[in-house]
């Protein structure tokens, strides 16, 4: 699938760009019955809530190299559907960077403070440029009171802020000072809610500023995050690499799968 020019455009203006039902429930359902077996195992790829038992993150479901690997997440990450739009906002091959579950127990699932993912990948990895793009697919239905994300539109073209290390929840996270957020909203507006049915992606550039709040809500919020990486754009030396699973260094171009479905590992046993 082809972005369109004012697809592409609407990424520039807005740094961000929804397509709805890119998958359909069939498939999403694949995805979450992976997502169920993967997350019951003991690895430090699952990461739970710091108050409770819950799980946080599930990080490397696209890689079968690797303990949490999945057939479903990675028909996904290399389907032309996910990966053409990275490839174009791109404009090159592109690895993954990395991918991860963030889901949000129902009531008590933890907020995301403010943050541009850059900051992350900068302080972190020492990554050379913000020639990146994350892929989300939303895996139930994003709501407000589900702790939804929220994005300041157009915030990717203030660059990067200085990041500022929080360690509130269980997850490290650079963030962005309350005064600078004041100063963000006051330049490019209130922030918007990312809602949407499942199977909906959005993509959206390293520099955006975005956040979430607790899961008030009773049901479970699930969403996929893929990190595609412009092959050329480098990580640097650093005193403590992160694990390849949060921050690959590998510099292979992701192949595009040549049928774009998403197939379980049942199908695959079956087949
Ligand atoms: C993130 O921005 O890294 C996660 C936010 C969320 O899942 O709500
Ligand atoms: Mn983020």
């Amino acid at each position: 699938m082809k972005l369109t020019k004012s697809q592409i455009q609407t990424y520039e203006d807005n740094g961000y760009l929804v397509l709805p039902d890119l998958f359909t429930r069939d498939e999403v359902d694949v995805l979450i019955h992976e997502l169920t077996a993967t997350a019951a195992i003991t690895d430090e790829r699952v990461i739970k809530e710091k108050a409770g038992p819950a799980i946080r993150m599930v990080y490397g479901l696209h890689d079968r190299s690797g303990p949490t690997g999945s057939v479903g997440y990675e028909s996904l990450v290399r389907s032309a559907r996910l990966l053409q739009p990275a490839l174009d906002l791109l404009g090159e091959p592109a690895n993954v960077f990395h991918s991860k579950v963030n889901l949000k127990e129902a009531i008590n699932g933890e907020f995301w403070q403010w943050h541009q993912d850059f900051g992350n990948w900068s302080s972190e990895d020492a990554v050379a440029a913000p020639h990146m793009v994350t892929s989300l697919v939303l895996l139930d239905q994003a709501t407000e009171v589900g702790g939804c994300l929220y994005f300041i539109p157009g915030s990717h073209k203030g660059g990067l802020l200085p990041p500022k290390l929080d360690q509130r929840t269980s997850v490290k996270l650079w963030t962005v000072s309350k005064d600078q957020m004041i100063e963000a909203v006051e330049k490019f507006g209130e922030p918007v809610a990312v809602t949407g049915g499942p199977g909906t992606v959005v993509m959206f550039h390293p520099y955006l500023l975005h956040g979430s709040g607790q899961n008030m809500s009773t049901h479970e919020r699930k969403q996929f995050y893929c990190v595609y990486n412009a092959v050329s754009n480098k990580l640097g030396p650093v005193a403590a690499p992160r694990p390849e699973y949060k921050a690959s260094r590998r510099s292979s171009a992701v192949q595009m799968s040549n049928q774009d479905v998403i197939v379980g590992a049942s199908v695959l046993e079956s087949a």
